[in-house]
């Protein structure tokens, strides 16, 4: 796709389509020239409801307000119902801000119409594609607030890397599980490594072993895919600071030998969705160049049934020499995470660490489909992962530990248990689990994001289709980018 800023009005712009956002209802707007044939139509412009005059040429739809998270599902909406349309390679609109010079309802617009024009017809034999190729956006405001263009490229540029960043994630994620496996996916970052100018270091099973991340390789045995742990590394001079990430990456997800009933394992190929989202968020960062230290960790592995399988009885010691009582193999995900985040920690002494993992389905019970979960030790941590996801549109709740939950992961054999002993509150003690492996000096600088609601979408909301959504990297990217504005105004 091809963004231009131009200071012609959008009447004098050439284009197949223009698209218009109606926002609040407000038909009596100057941009609105077919008040009656709406009305005819039935049009309400209620949010992301779309009207499209064939023979006029011009693409309404509505948004609740000028905010971000309304304009960009709108817009997505929009470009989402061009789809298969073949007439039209070129769109036009005007600049819709919600401030004077405050850049951000443009960067969503931008996000709208990149994250909405995604498709994934990889296993299509007919490709229905979306043709909208070049996008001209006037520098004509709905309203009296006006933007630099300088202020308006970079918000333009910011905004096709993060929601080009994140269709990237989605591809992966929507990839089948026998066509992304963990070399797939450490190929995927090699390659990814190269076009961006990141580094990139793969581990391979000998090297796992000698690094001693036994439940990482229990957890991969009895796949015939064998595991890899990938480390990429964006490293400007003179950087802000440090900061780690870690995914988790399971190809596939059946349950182990605690497998998972028919109906609960179809769409476990998402459970790589955290470490996607790692990959995708590193992408961004080298295209931004962001002046910020930037480590990308993913566990990649395939969590299947065999003669070879580790099971519930079996105890496993972690990175860190702590051990582990295993009472179910489809609690996997924090056992991969155990030993890529002790991992981390022994590599980078980071100034964040945080995790994004599709950890567990109580986390989805608890805040629904649509909300990733925040846990961890440091209250300021917490809330500059809520910060990032308020401002990047992605949903994201606070889930406070307590001591009483934690009481449930002690195990009588070995120093904790993979399974907690109570039914109830699975998100959180999944998030204490992992406390037990993030050293003294990273307590206070630890996040854990459960992703397990968002990452895959069965129906399709907001500015995301059927499939993955790519959960964490819009959000990350925002509150990287916080993190840079806070350290260079106290320089
Ligand atoms: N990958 C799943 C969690 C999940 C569930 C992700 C639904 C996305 C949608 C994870 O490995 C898992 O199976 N967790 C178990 C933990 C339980 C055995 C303690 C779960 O949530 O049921
Ligand atoms: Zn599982
Ligand atoms: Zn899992």
């Amino acid at each position: 796709m091809n963004f231009t800023i131009t200071t012609d009005t959008v009447a004098e712009i050439k284009s197949d389509l223009e698209v218009i956002i109606i926002i609040d209802g407000n038909m009596k707007h100057r941009f609105i020239q077919d008040k009656k044939l709406l009305k005819k139509a039935g049009f309400l412009a209620s949010q992301d409801e779309v009207c499209h005059l064939i023979e006029k040429n011009r693409l309404y739809v509505g948004a609740e307000s000028l905010k971000g998270t309304s304009l960009r599902p709108a817009v997505a909406s929009a470009l989402r119902s061009l789809i298969g349309k073949k007439a039209y390679k070129s769109i036009k609109l005007a600049t819709y801000l919600s401030h004077p010079r405050c850049s951000a309802s443009l960067r969503a617009i931008v996000e709208g119409i990149v994250l909405g024009s995604y498709t994934f017809t990889t296993y299509k034999s007919k490709q229905v594609k979306s043709s909208v190729k070049s996008i001209q956006i006037s520098l004509e405001g709905y309203n009296k607030h006006e933007i630099t263009a300088e202020i308006a490229v970079r918000a333009i540029h910011n905004g096709e890397i993060s929601a080009n960043a994140t269709n990237f994630t989605r591809d992966i994620v929507n990839t089948t599980p026998d066509d992304c496996y963990p070399e797939v996916m450490a190929n995927i970052a090699e390659d990814m490594a190269k076009d961006t100018g990141l580094k990139c270091h793969i581990l391979k099973p000998k090297a796992l072993r000698k690094e001693k991340m036994e439940t990482l390789l229990a957890v991969a045995r009895a796949s015939r895919h064998k595991p890899r742990v990938i480390h990429l590394t964006h490293k400007p001079k003179n950087p802000v600071a440090v900061i780690s990430l870690v995914g988790k990456g399971l190809t596939y997800d059946s349950g182990g030998l605690s497998l998972k009933p028919a109906d609960y394992m179809v769409g476990m190929k998402s459970d790589k969705s955290g470490g996607s989202a790692v990959l995708g968020i590193m992408k961004a960062v080298a295209e931004m160049n962001l002046p910020i230290e930037v480590h990308g960790f993913v566990g990649a592995v395939e969590n299947m049934i065999g003669g070879d399988a580790y099971k519930p009885d079996d105890v496993l010691v972690a990175k860190n020499g702590k051990t582990i009582e295993i009472r179910n193999t489809d609690a996997e995900g924090r056992l991969v995470l155990a030993d890529t985040l002790c991992y981390a920690q022994q590599e980078v002494k980071a100034d964040y660490l945080l995790d994004f993992a599709t950890l567990t389905g109580a986390c989805v019970v608890g805040v629904g489909h649509y909300t990733s979960g925040i846990m961890g030790n440091s209250d300021e941590v917490k809330e500059l992962v809520s910060y990032g996801a308020k401002v990047s549109g992605e949903l994201a709740t606070e889930l406070d530990f307590n001591p009483y939950l934690k009481k449930t992961i002690k195990s009588e054999i070995a120093d904790i248990c993979n399974i907690s002993n109570t039914r109830y509150g699975g998100a959180i003690t999944a998030g204490q689990f992992l406390s037990e492996f993030i050293d003294d000096e990273h307590k206070e600088k630890w996040a854990h994001i459960d992703i397990a609601g968002p990452a895959f979408v069965e129906h399709s909301w907001g500015e995301n289709p059927h499939g993955a959504s790519g959960a964490g990297v819009r959000m990350t990217i925002r509150l990287l980018e916080k993190i840079i504005r806070s350290k260079e105004s106290t320089k």
